[in-house]
C-alpha cells in the first residue's frame, strides 16, 4: 500500500535520515563482509542473484560487485514498484557494468514461482528487514516460497533488524522532519487517488509505537476527531472515533532464535550471520535444509 511512485521516493528520503539506522547499518555489514559472504557462498558456477523487493538496489550493488569480481553474475531484481526498478537498472548498469539485469515488476510469490530455470547457482536476496513486515506465519509462508525456488547449493541472504533499545527504535520510525509521517500518510493519498477515497489527510496523525509482546514497531494513523470517510470504489463508509487508529505497518525486531524459528518450518538452515560493527542488524546466509 505504501509503494506507489511517491511512496518509493519518500522511502528513499527515509533511508537518508540521520535517525534511520537500518539502511546505513546493513550497508556497513555488507561492505564489511561482502567478500566473506561470497567466499562462503561461491562454488565456482555462474550466479543468478534474484532480489525480492529490490527497491533501487542501493545495497545490492555491494554484493554484485564482489560476485562479479569472481565470475559471471546476473541480477534479477523483483519489485512491485516500476519506478524503483528502473532506478535499480540504471544504478547497476552504472556501478557494476558487465552484470546482466533482467527486472521483474511483480509481487514476491508470483515472481518466485515463475523464475526461469537456471544452470548455475541461484542466490536469493531479501534485504532491508523486509521480512519484518510479515507476522511469523506469513513470514514462514514466504520463506517456503523462497525454499521452493532453491536447489541444493543455492542460498538466501536475509537481512533482519535486531532488538535494541526502545528510544533508538522509536526515533527511527518517527523522525523530527516528519518524513516517515509523510510516508505513512501517503497510504491515504493513494487510497484517495486509486480507490476514490475521501480521506482528509490532515485529520490523521502518524504514530509509531513499540509492542514488546510482539517485538515490533507498529505504525498507525490516528484519527484526529470523530469522522466518517467514504471510499467510492469499495462502496464503503468507515467511521473513526477520536484517537482510533488505522494500523498500517509492522516492523518486527528479531534475535537469532526468532530467525531460526522462522527458517526451520520453511525447510531452511542458517549457515552464518554477519553484522555491522554496532550489531544493529544482521544479514544471514541461509541454505536449503
Ligand atoms: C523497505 S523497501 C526495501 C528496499 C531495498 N530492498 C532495501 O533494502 O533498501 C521495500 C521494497 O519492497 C517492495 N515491495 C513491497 N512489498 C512487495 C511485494 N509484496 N512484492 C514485491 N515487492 C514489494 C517495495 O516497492 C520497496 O521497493
Amino acid at each position: 500500500v505504501f509503494y506507489d511512485a511517491r511512496g518509493s521516493a519518500i522511502y528513499e528520503e527515509i533511508t537518508d535520515l540521520a535517525v534511520y539506522y537500518p539502511t546505513r547499518a546493513e550497508t556497513e555489514a555488507l561492505l564489511q563482509h561482502a567478500d566473506a559472504m561470497v567466499d562462503a557462498l561461491g562454488d565456482g558456477r555462474p550466479v543468478s542473484v534474484v532480489e525480492l523487493g529490490a527497491g533501487t538496489a542501493l545495497k545490492s550493488v555491494i554484493l554484485l560487485r564482489a560476485l562479479h569480481a569472481r565470475g559471471a553474475t546476473t541480477f534479477v531484481p523483483v519489485d512491485v514498484s516500476p519506478t524503483a526498478l528502473s532506478l535499480a537498472c540504471e544504478r547497476v548498469a552504472r556501478e557494476v557494468p558487465g552484470v546482466q539485469v533482467h527486472a521483474i515488476v511483480s509481487a514476491h510469490e508470483p515472481a518466485l514461482a515463475a523464475l526461469p530455470p537456471h544452470d548455475g547457482q541461484r542466490l536469493l536476496l531479501f534485504l532491508g528487514s523486509s521480512i519484518g513486515n510479515y507476522e511469523d506465519p506469513a513470514a514462514i509462508a514466504l520463506l517456503r516460497h523462497m525454499r521452493h525456488a532453491m536447489r541444493a547449493g543455492d542460498a538466501l541472504l536475509l537481512g533482519t533488524d535486531l532488538r535494541k533499545d526502545i528510544p533508538t527504535l522509536l526515533a527511527a520510525y518517527d523522525d523530527p522532519q516528519g518524513v516517515t509521517a509523510r510516508f505513512n500518510l501517503n497510504a491515504l493519498v493513494r487510497i484517495n487517488r486509486e480507490l476514490g477515497g475521501h480521506f482528509e489527510v490532515g485529520r490523521f496523525r502518524h504514530q509509531a509505537l513499540w509492542n514488546e509482546e510482539a517485538s515490533r514497531i507498529e505504525m498507525h494513523l490516528m484519527s484526529l476527531g470523530r469522522q466518517q470517510v467514504r471510499i467510492d470504489a469499495l462502496d464503503l463508509v468507515c467511521t473513526f472515533e477520536d484517537g482510533e487508529t488505522i494500523h498500517t505497518e509492522n516492523s518486527i525486531k528479531y534475535d537469532t532464535a526468532h530467525v531460526d524459528r522462522l527458517l526451520e518450518p520453511a525447510g531452511l538452515v542458517r549457515q552464518a550471520s554477519f553484522h555491522d560493527a554496532g550489531h544493529r542488524v544482521a544479514v544471514h546466509l541461509i541454505r536449503p535444509g
